[in-house]
C-alpha cells in the first residue's frame, strides 16, 4: 500500500515537473499577453462584442478563438492600409505592434460560439463547395486550407467555423474583387470564379460549421 502512495506521489511530481517545464518552453501566441490585451481591447468590445462573439451587426466579425498571428497581422494591414476599411482604420491607428500581438492574444484565447445556418437548402449547397469545390469552373475545395471543421491551420489560414454569414459574404466579394489583398491573392484566385450565388451558400454553410 504504502509503495503505491509514493509511486502515486512521483508519477505526481513528475507530471508537475513536465507540466511546468512545458509551460515555460511553450508561450502563447508568439509572446502576445492576453492579459495586457485585455485592457487594450475594451474599445472594441462595443462592435466585437464584450466575449469576442460580435453584436447585432452581422458584417461585423467575431474575433473568438481567431489565430492569434492572424488577428495581429489583420490589425497591421489596418493600420499600414495594406488592408482597407475605413471603419478599422480608425480603430488602429494608435496601436503599436506589441498592442496588436497583445490584443491578437486575447481574443485568441476567447471561447467562440458556435453559430447555426439558417437557410438549410443554401447550406447544402455551401457544403459541396466547401468540402469538394466546383470542378467545372475551377474553385478549389474551402476544406483543404481551412480544415474539414473551418478551424483554420494558424497561422496563415485563419479559423471560418460559425462566423457571421455576411461578414464572410463581403470578404468574399472583397477578394473576388481585388479589394482586399493583404496576403496576396490567393484568395481572390478562388473568388474570382465564384458565383454570387456560390459566395452566399457557402458563407450560409460556414456560419453554422463547428
Ligand atoms: C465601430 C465598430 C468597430 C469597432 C469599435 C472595432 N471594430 Fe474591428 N471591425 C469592424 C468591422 C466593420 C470589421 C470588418 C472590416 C471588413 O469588412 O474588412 C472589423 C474587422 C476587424 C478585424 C478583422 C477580423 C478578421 O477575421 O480578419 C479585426 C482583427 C478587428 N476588427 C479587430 C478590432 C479591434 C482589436 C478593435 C479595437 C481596438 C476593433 N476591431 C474595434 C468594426 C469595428
Ligand atoms: C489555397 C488555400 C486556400 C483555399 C483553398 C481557400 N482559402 Fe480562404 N483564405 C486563405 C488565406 C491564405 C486567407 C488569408 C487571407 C488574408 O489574410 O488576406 C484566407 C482567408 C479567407 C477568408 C477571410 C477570413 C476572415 O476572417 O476575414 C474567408 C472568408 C475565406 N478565406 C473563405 C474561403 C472559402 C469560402 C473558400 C472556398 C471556396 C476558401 N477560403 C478557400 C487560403 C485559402
Amino acid at each position: 500500500m504504502n509503495g503505491l502512495i509514493s509511486s502515486a506521489v512521483r508519477w505526481f511530481r513528475i507530471l508537475c515537473l513536465s507540466l511546468g517545464v512545458f509551460a515555460v518552453i511553450a508561450p502563447a501566441h508568439a509572446g502576445g499577453d492576453p492579459a495586457a490585451g485585455k485592457g487594450k481591447a475594451a474599445v472594441c468590445a462595443g462592435c466585437h462584442g464584450a466575449d469576442g462573439n460580435g453584436g447585432a451587426d452581422l458584417t461585423i466579425p467575431k474575433l473568438a478563438g481567431q489565430d492569434g498571428d492572424y488577428l495581429a497581422k489583420q490589425l497591421k494591414d489596418f493600420k499600414s492600409g495594406a488592408r482597407k476599411n475605413p471603419i478599422m482604420s480608425g480603430m488602429v491607428a494608435g496601436l503599436s505592434d506589441k498592442d496588436a500581438r497583445d490584443i491578437g492574444a486575447y481574443y485568441g484565447g476567447l471561447k467562440p460560439r458556435p453559430g447555426a445556418a439558417r437557410n438549410a437548402q443554401l447550406a447544402k449547397l455551401g457544403e459541396k463547395i466547401y468540402r469538394g469545390g466546383n470542378a467545372k469552373t475551377g474553385v478549389s475545395a474551402c476544406m483543404s486550407c481551412h480544415g474539414p471543421s473551418g478551424h483554420g491551420i494558424p497561422p496563415r489560414f485563419p479559423r471560418l467555423s460559425g462566423q457571421h454569414p455576411a461578414y464572410v459574404e463581403n470578404q468574399l466579394l472583397s477578394f473576388k474583387s481585388a479589394k482586399r489583398t493583404n496576403e496576396g491573392d490567393t484568395m481572390t484566385r478562388i473568388a474570382f470564379r465564384m458565383s454570387e450565388r456560390e459566395i452566399k451558400a457557402v458563407a450560409e454553410y460556414i456560419s453554422g460549421l463547428h
